[in-house]
């Protein structure tokens, strides 16, 4: 079996530099949605023509199996399958989906090729307005006679409600005559492939049709509103397969994933959240309200507080986070670690029962066990030019509001007084303290305002 997915379209209306079949659906190009779907029917060989704007399109979709084929100028879809006939193994089935359709399900298109086995078989869908698609015309008999365009129509067929949804399969060996016989004599002077039709009942072959399970998996992307409307679609499927495997959704209309999300058992996810990459939530994470995570992995029984930000990062298990924490890049807590509001981390590990509650910035640093971060706590990391680490051992506790100038090592079981900056390092089980002594002036009076 053959897959051609035909992308030379222009897309137009999407008013954007960005070529149509790259603009993203649930994280990921229109198109690769596509190719996904081709991947899981197990195909010889996946076809792309492109056209317009397509070697950008060549250039973001790398993967080394796909043979990408020119259509230059665009003729129509009869032509633009022309254009892939010479790279497609002979025998078997040619299967045509559309690149900028990107919800097919992999089942319908089996029902479909399945339904192709001795013949020709076209996907099709009854619309209640099918104003723009071509229409099934069938004979007396209830079979296919052919399809005709909308632009070709007469006011009889228009009245047709059956569409193309373009998605056929077809057989290959049968396709070099056919396309070969194509005409462009028609009213917008492209070789249709929807021709080849009547060409295969002409020839006594069977036609079948066969329907998708739901209407959004045949609907094409033509504008940033059907964009937006297909996203909704695509976040929907999603949210549906998380509640069937058990996930807990305060709402499935309110969560975006724009990735791959792998739960385990017993993981509720509040409203708003955005997950992006590759995030995994072990079992019974709860995550909060408008969270955002990006390429995570949060540990069994971990919490993650409302408007938690989580980027490259990983949470142990039981870890308490923010809310408004933010764990950036190289971030790796160990179990039980507890992160509060407004502390931002980066690069830095954490192990195990550390805590950093409140307002805090660690970054570069290695961090032990049960150590306590207090508020206002800094590590300055840059120098304006060069990075340095900052070591903080086991047990240590380091005081509110201190600033911890790397390379700089706390031993094990060291106390910092608040406000310390601490420029050198701090001795094991020792309290170090860096701040002026205090005094009071007794008689000190306060300036009085000056009578002139
Ligand atoms: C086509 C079908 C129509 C069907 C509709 C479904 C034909 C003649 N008509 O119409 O029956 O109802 O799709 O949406 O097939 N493309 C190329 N090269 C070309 C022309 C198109 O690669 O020269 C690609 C486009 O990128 C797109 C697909 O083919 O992915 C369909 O093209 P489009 O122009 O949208 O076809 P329609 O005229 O809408
Ligand atoms: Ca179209």
């Amino acid at each position: 079996m053959n897959i051609v997915i035909l992308a030379a379209g222009q897309g137009k209306r999407m008013h954007s530099n960005l070529p149509k079949v790259l603009h993203p659906l649930a994280g990921k190009a229109l198109v690769s949605h596509v190719i996904d779907t081709a991947r899981g029917l197990e195909p010889q060989r996946i076809c792309i023509v492109y056209g317009h704007g397509g070697e950008a399109v060549r250039a973001a979709i790398t993967a080394p199996d796909l043979v990408w084929v020119l259509q230059e100028p665009q003729l129509g879809t009869g032509h633009a399958l022309m254009q892939a006939l010479p790279h497609l193994a002979a025998a078997g089935t040619t299967l045509v989906l559309y690149g900028d359709v990107p919800l097919t399900r992999v089942e319908t298109l089996q029902r479909l090729l399945h339904a192709a086995r001795d013949s020709l078989a076209v996907l099709t869908v009854e619309l209640a307005d099918p104003a723009g698609y071509g229409r099934i015309v069938r004979n007396a008999a209830g079979d296919v006679a052919r399809i005709v365009e909308q632009k070709d129509a007469s006011p009889e067929e228009r009245s047709i409600h059956e569409i193309n949804t373009g998605i056929m399969a077809l057989p290959t060996a049968r396709l070099a005559e056919w396309l070969g016989r194509l005409s462009n004599d028609n009213a917008q002077q492209e070789y249709y492939l929807t021709d080849i039709v009547g060409m295969a009942v002409a020839d006594d072959l069977p036609v079948r049709t066969a329907q998708p399970q739901s209407k959004s998996e045949v609907l094409g992307v033509n504008s940033k509103v059907q964009l937006a409307e297909l996203e909704r679609v695509a976040q929907r499927r999603i949210a549906d397969q998380l509640l069937e495997q058990g996930v807990r959704l305060a709402d499935p209309a309110r969560i975006d994933v724009r990735g791959e999300l792998l739960c385990g058992r017993d993981v509720s996810i509040d409203i708003n959240c955005v997950f992006e990459g590759r995030v995994v939530l072990d079992e019974a994470v709860e995550v909060g309200p408008s969270c955002v995570l990006k390429n995570a992995h949060i540990g069994s029984g971990a919490r993650l507080a409302a408007f938690s930000h989580i980027e490259d990062a990983v949470v142990g298990p039981d870890g308490v986070i923010g809310p408004f924490a933010r764990l950036r890049p190289g971030t790796e807590l160990g179990p039980g670690v507890h992160v509060g509001n407004f502390v931002e981390l980066k690069n830095s590990r954490f192990a195990a029962q550390s805590k950093a509650n409140h307002l805090a910035y660690v970054g570069d640093a290695v961090v032990g066990s049960r150590v306590n971060i207090g508020a206002g706590t800094i590590t300055c990391n840059y120098d304006g030019a060069n990075k340095f680490q900052t070591v903080i051992e086991d047990d240590a506790f380091i005081g509110s509001d201190t600033q911890l100038v790397a390379p700089v090592t706390v031993g094990r079981g060291a106390t910092l007084g608040a406000g310390t900056t601490l420029t050198r390092d701090a001795p094991a089980d020792t309290l170090t303290i860096s701040r002026a002594r205090q005094t009071s002036i007794s008689g000190w009076k306060r300036p009085q305002k000056i009578r002139k």
